[in-house]
């Protein structure tokens, strides 16, 4: 797999992302060998840097971000020697006239036609613009060798999902659109597939008559920081729900798929998106609860409010916190709700998925037994336990709850890949499995139309506040009575 030369282009050069996770995650697949004899990174945005500095510069990300830690003086450089910086608008061009001009010399040079990725790592508004010079350039017209790589948000809401799918798939095939949900590359993530379909003890007890329900949970401990300008017109259900959360659940309630094949597995997920009992606005003011962080202490650090973050409007009504019910409608799920909840500036970061069984039906011991319950923890702590009643030793029947643990510590040796290191090993090989179909993207925003539109008809009235540094405001907790007294957290 690894035959084909690449020229990897990364639209957004300067930006956040280049310098956090593409480039430690580029570097570290090129440690580890995973990249093509052949490659070449093309770096393109505005502004004019000198290409030593600018490469100084990612190196500092690589050893600030990269899993692997500092990175290595000689094995930088043969990296390096491969990136090069292209200053360049992109809404001219001429940028996309000097850009054909490498990638073709490097093409050349590599006697073989390869393939060709274009990461848009850029401010949506760019995104089309990119699209239109890129197809019109010829850049990325080989429809199984050139892939264009397209960043969250895709779109703000259903139309502009729609549109922007419309536009792309206009100019390029469906299977050269990869776009991302950096969720899905995340190992713990892919394992929940592992899981459930390459096991059987848990498959057969996987639905409505033996779970009782399901929380899903991303907590956050970092605030909003420096992407204020972005996020206050955002929000966390367009910025996590939509997304990360949506996928997670796709994962925890699709069907087995017929193979493990990129169409299937998206098939699979979509049906569960589509079966989503759509909210009507009297069940989001029931069901749905948004909040904003006001100031408070996180790890004894004292945090400021989010209407007090920059680029934040003081008045701003945005959530920062959303918990929600959902139902399933289909034979598998019916009447088992998900809760799913996410939220910045909470006590700590914590990303589970609990699956919670129901009670023995017929009771012979005494004590109050706790049902069995699934803990997957996506991050930071790598791990899956199950609880299960235990007898406590000594002369009387007494039980306790106890766990059964797999960690990622104690199970294996390596460390693990990046969500990124996965996603854009996978673009080079074409495979599509962990991105995002246009049905599928277009099928999340229509689950959280209602809530969106049922908020904008009262942007304050159902705002709560959570102080920084907890879990998030009471009805969050409420919403889960009398399924759960509280969310779970791993201690
Ligand atoms: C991004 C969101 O997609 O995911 C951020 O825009 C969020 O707001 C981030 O912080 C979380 O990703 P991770 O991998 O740190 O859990």
């Amino acid at each position: 797999k690894k035959a084909y030369p690449a020229a990897i282009t990364i639209f957004g050069a300067r930006g956040d992302l280049t310098r956090r996770k593409l480039i430690p995650a580029l570097y570290n697949l090129f440690i580890e060998n995973h990249l093509p004899a052949l490659f070449e990174i093309f770096c393109v945005d505005f502004q004019t840097v000198d290409e030593a500095a600018f490469k100084n510069d990612l190196l500092s990300g690589v050893n600030e971000f990269s899993r692997n830690g500092k990175a290595e003086p000689s094995k930088w450089a043969g990296f390096a020697a491969r990136i090069s910086y292209l200053q360049g608008d992109f809404t001219k061009k001429e940028t996309y006239i000097s850009l054909k001009t490498k990638v073709e010399d490097f093409e050349k040079s590599s006697k073989q036609r390869g393939n060709r990725m274009f990461y848009f790592a850029v401010a949506p508004r760019f995104i089309e613009v990119i699209a239109e010079a890129l197809s019109t350039r010829k850049l990325c017209s080989n429809k199984t060798h050139d892939r264009i790589v397209v960043e969250k948000p895709f779109g703000t809401d259903l139309a502009t999902a729609r549109k922007l799918n419309h536009f792309l798939t206009k100019r390029f095939s469906e299977k050269q659109v990869y776009r991302i949900d950096h969720y899905l590359g995340k190992e713990t993530v892919q394992n929940i597939m592992a899981f459930r379909f390459a096991n059987f003890v848990f498959e057969p007890l996987w639905n409505k008559n033996y779970i009782d329900h399901i929380q899903i949970s991303v907590a956050e401990q970092v605030s909003v920081g420096k992407r204020g300008g972005y996020y206050d017109a955002s929000g966390a259900l367009r910025d996590m729900i939509q997304n990360h959360l949506l996928q997670l659940l796709c994962i925890v309630a699709m069907e087995c798929p017929g193979a493990y094949k990129a169409e299937a597995i998206r098939d699979a997920k979509t049906k569960v998106l589509k079966s989503i009992r759509p909210f009507t606005t009297q069940q989001v003011f029931k069901n749905v609860v948004r909040a904003q962080y006001t100031a408070g202490e996180v790890d004894d650090v004292q945090r400021i409010a989010y209407r007090q973050e920059e680029q934040v409007s003081p008045e701003s009504n945005t959530e920062t916190f959303v918990a929600l019910k959902m139902l399933i409608d289909n034979p598998r799920w019916e009447g088992v709700p998900f809760f799913l909840r996410t939220g910045k500036s909470m006590t700590r970061q914590s990303s589970v998925i609990v699956v919670q069984f129901k009670d023995s039906p017929h009771k012979i011991f005494k004590d109050d037994i706790v049902p069995n319950r699934l803990i997957i923890s996506i991050q930071p702590e790598l791990e899956i336990s199950l609880l299960f009643e235990s007898k406590v030793p000594g002369l009387q029947m007494k039980l306790v709850p106890v766990e059964m643990d797999f960690t990622y510590q104690e199970a294996y040796t390596e460390s693990l890949p990046e969500a990124y290191e996965a996603l854009l090993l996978d673009v080079l090989h074409g495979d599509a499995t962990l991105f995002m179909r246009a049905d599928q993207v277009e099928a999340a925003w229509k689950v959280v139309m209602p809530i969106l539109d049922a908020w904008k008809k009262s942007p304050s009235k159902q705002l709560q506040f959570y102080e920084s540094g907890t879990w998030g405001p009471a009805a969050g907790s409420n919403l889960l009575k009398p399924y759960a007294k509280e969310w779970y957290r791993l201690p």
